[in-house]
């Protein structure tokens, strides 16, 4: 059943969002908030983990906590997802992590592939984290969960700031099983795939290039 989570309604989400997307914001600025957001997003995508309880001594009592029990995967989409790996090994700092490179064809929107850093997911029972600021027309995503489908990722959350309608339905279309975290979902993409009202490249931006 497909399931997405969108956290906009947030003010502290909208907030932070009013920043990036603002054509005045520089590089650096644009890193710190876009970190911030992510930090939002994941926080979201981490609450259905699955769980063990551990029992554990304070200086006064016995108690129990739940932790996660199964391997987790932060695998960014280079190169803009490399914005939400730091902010994800802080709040995850026993994650693993995989890449996957893409870069969308400027004229035909489709996806590019060059490269992959990826483990053989069914070695370990593991939660698959897949990092992505922009869902536009989705190609870059379903191209993405291919992969980790074919390196055998069962569990597998894909984590964004903007997504456009098409892409959520593309996402939907072929992965139905992937949850979806964002931070927003804008109005649509306008004739060259951007998203609206969105904020930009976001690698650009990120990486000032
Ligand atoms: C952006 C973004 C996604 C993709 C989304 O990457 O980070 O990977 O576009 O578009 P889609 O949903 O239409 O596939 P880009 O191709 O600009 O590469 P970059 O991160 O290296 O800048
Ligand atoms: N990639 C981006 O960085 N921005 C968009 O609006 C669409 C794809």
């Amino acid at each position: 059943m497909p399931q997405v989570t969108e956290l906009k309604s947030h003010p502290l989400v909208s907030h932070n969002l009013a920043i990036l997307r603002s054509k005045d914001t520089d590089s650096q600025q644009f890193r710190r908030v876009a970190q911030r957001l992510s930090t939002l997003v994941l926080v979201a995508a981490t609450e259905s983990l699955k769980t063990v309880d551990r029992v554990v001594e304070t200086p006064l009592i016995q108690t129990s906590e739940k932790v996660f029990s199964e391997e987790i995967w932060l695998v960014p989409v280079l190169r803009a997802g490399l914005a939400m790996v730091d902010v994800g090994l802080d709040l995850l700092p026993d994650a693993h992590v995989g890449f996957v490179g893409l870069f969308r064809d400027e004229e035909t929107l489709l996806p590019q592939y060059y490269y992959k850093n990826l483990p053989d997911f069914t070695r370990h029972a593991s939660s698959c984290f897949l990092l992505d600021p922009m869902l536009a027309t989705g190609g870059s995503a379903v191209a993405a969960i291919n992969l980790l489908k074919d390196h055998g990722a069962v569990d597998i959350r894909l984590l964004c700031l903007i997504s456009a309608p098409e892409g959520l339905k593309e996402v939907f279309a072929k992965h139905p099983d992937v949850a979806i975290f964002t931070a927003s979902i804008d109005e649509q993409l306008n004739e060259v795939g951007y998203i609206v009202p969105g904020l930009g490249d976001a690698g650009d931006r990120y990486f000032g290039s």
